[in-house]
């Protein structure tokens, strides 16, 4: 009888051993998965090198965020740094990370420092060390580390992308060396707000999402013939009248001074420069309705809601024309801190090619004038008034002009970097004027197809936005293709491959998910869907 019961409770023991087993091993293969996810370098854009090792470093509540610059205020800036990285790592991970000056390197620490960060690394390169005691980021400048942490941040499992509380998983990096700088300086995403208005909100969001895939430069489109979208104190008429519709007659918009202030800090934080464009002599119509004085017969022009280009131009032998032209300028310069002024100077075809020629040079020198670069688009080029002090965004494919006076080019070649076309006839939405762009052709080119490296700044892919008219509709045509465009910016052309992309491409879907982009999921690239 007792040995009978002995039995049983043995029995009972033993399957309860069994059962907690069957539980430990599901825990442990759950850390096997995440482990295999950050064992593979997924990065985009793809690092100049990353060397893997056996091994893992896990960051928890504990864990120490360091900082240390060269003297007091670039320690000041890199604290800022930790604050984003914290504010980053907080809603997933629940944890309320330290941020401290370092005084000594004890264990468990994420340490950003520009200490003997490497000249060679410029503005923007980095080195990360991660061993079993922390993570070490050291860069040249404070915007290197702000660039390691987008990578550091990739390193971690997908989750941490996730805006809840995630329990029961381990937050671990895989031992690893990294080394990294960017192969272009000018790595662009431009939105068009004239053709639809985009609030400042919404532009914040996407400096976010741009931000982490190391973009630097954010053009926004402010004036078209539909909207003029940036407040101008000396014409309030602009944005009260020419701000007041868009394509389709909707309400339109327009950003106050303070509201753009507000854009540019929030992208400074990131490390991203806004620039402003101001589209002229063609593409003006907003101002044309907005005050009479700009037209030949002193009336204003009836607002515009349709989609055609090329039927409005500014008066080039006005000095009325002219002095708008620097009040504006003048106004967007004071609230502007990019060196950079886009002047436009595309499709300005009812504008005499002899007067675009002399406008535009006239233009270049007011933007001059007011400490800014100018850029515009071809065919600026060809005005002999314009000079190798003004940058060429090279949309169409010609740029012989610039090419014979050692023009800087940023290159936005409208079928392979417009982020407005169609990726294939079933798109909901887009244009398809410049064909189709697959995932594929976005990331299959280089800028040097194009313009001699010495010339190439770097690269920009436009969303216009004539029939894209809401959030989810611009996030459907940017992502993916954005990571493509940003590889294509940051990682030589020898470095990359798309068979091996798309792999990477497929991880980063999860990752876009958890941070509710509403991107193309292109079946090819993620099958199970
Ligand atoms: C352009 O696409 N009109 C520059």
């Amino acid at each position: 009888m007792k040995t009978k019961k002995y039995l049983i409770v043995t029995l009972g023991l033993i399957g309860i051993y069994f059962v907690g087993l069957t539980t430990i091993n599901n825990k442990e293969e759950i850390e096997v998965s995440a482990k295999v996810e950050n064992t593979n370098n997924t990065i985009i854009p793809k690092p100049l090198s990353y060397e893997g090792k056996e091994g893992k470093f896990t960051v928890n509540k504990d864990t120490n965020i360091l900082v240390n610059g060269n003297n007091k205020e670039e320690t000041e800036e890199i604290s800022k740094i930790a604050e984003y990285l914290k504010e980053k790592l907080s809603p997933s991970t629940g944890y309320n990370l330290t941020i401290n000056k370092k005084e000594s390197l004890a264990r468990n620490y994420i340490y950003l420092t520009t200490l003997d960060g490497k000249s060679e690394l410029g503005n923007e390169g980095y080195e990360i060390d991660i061993t079993k005691d922390g993570v070490k980021i050291t860069a040249y400048k404070p915007e290197g580390l702000f660039r390691g942490i987008q990578t550091m941040i990739q390193l971690l499992p997908s989750d941490i992308e996730k805006s809840n509380l995630v329990n029961n998983i381990e937050w671990s990096l895989p031992i690893s060396k990294i080394y990294d700088k960017p192969e272009y300086s000018y790595r662009g995403v431009m939105i068009d707000v004239a053709r639809h208005f985009f609030t400042e909100e919404e532009i914040k969001k996407q400096i976010d999402y741009a931000a982490q895939y190391k973009i630097n430069k954010v053009h926004l489109h402010l004036s078209d013939d539909q909207g003029w979208r940036i407040e101008i104190k000396a014409y309030p008429d602009l944005t009260l009248i020419g701000g007041s519709t868009e394509v389709g007659g909707g309400p339109g918009g327009y950003y106050t001074q303070e509201q753009f202030k507000s854009i540019v800090e929030y992208a400074a934080k990131r490390y991203i420069e806004i620039i402003p464009e101001i589209d002229m002599p063609g593409h003006t119509n907003a101002a044309l309705a907005s005050y009479g004085f700009l037209n030949p017969d002193g009336k204003r022009k009836p607002l515009y809601t349709g989609t055609s280009v090329g039927f409005s131009t500014l008066m080039t032998d006005s000095e009325k024309t002219y002095e708008f032209i620097e009040t504006v300028v003048k106004e967007i310069s004071e609230i502007s801190p990019s060196k950079y002024f886009h002047m436009g100077g595309d499709e300005a075809d009812s504008t005499k090619k002899e007067d675009y020629n002399y406008f535009v040079g006239r233009v270049s020198k007011i933007v001059e004038k007011y400490g800014k670069t100018p850029i515009g688009w071809d065919p600026i080029d060809t005005s002999p008034e314009i000079n190798s002090s003004v940058i060429l965004q090279n949309w169409k494919d010609s740029n012989e002009a610039a090419r014979k006076k050692n023009m800087k080019m940023i290159i936005s070649i409208a079928n392979k970097a417009y982020l407005d076309m169609k990726y294939n006839e079933n798109t909901p939405y887009g244009l398809d004027w410049a064909g189709y762009i697959p995932i594929e052709t976005a990331y299959n080119w280089d800028p040097t197809d194009y313009a001699p490296k010495n010339l190439v700044l770097g690269i920009e892919s436009p969303l216009w936005t004539e029939n894209i008219s809401d959030i989810k509709q611009m996030e459907y045509m940017i992502y993916p293709r954005l990571l493509g465009y940003a590889e294509i910016g940051w990682t030589p052309k020898s470095e990359r491959n798309w068979n091996e992309y798309k792999i990477r491409l497929e991880k980063q879907g999860i990752r876009m998910e958890y941070e509710g982009i509403n991107y193309y999921k292109d079946n090819t690239i993620w099958k199970n869907n």
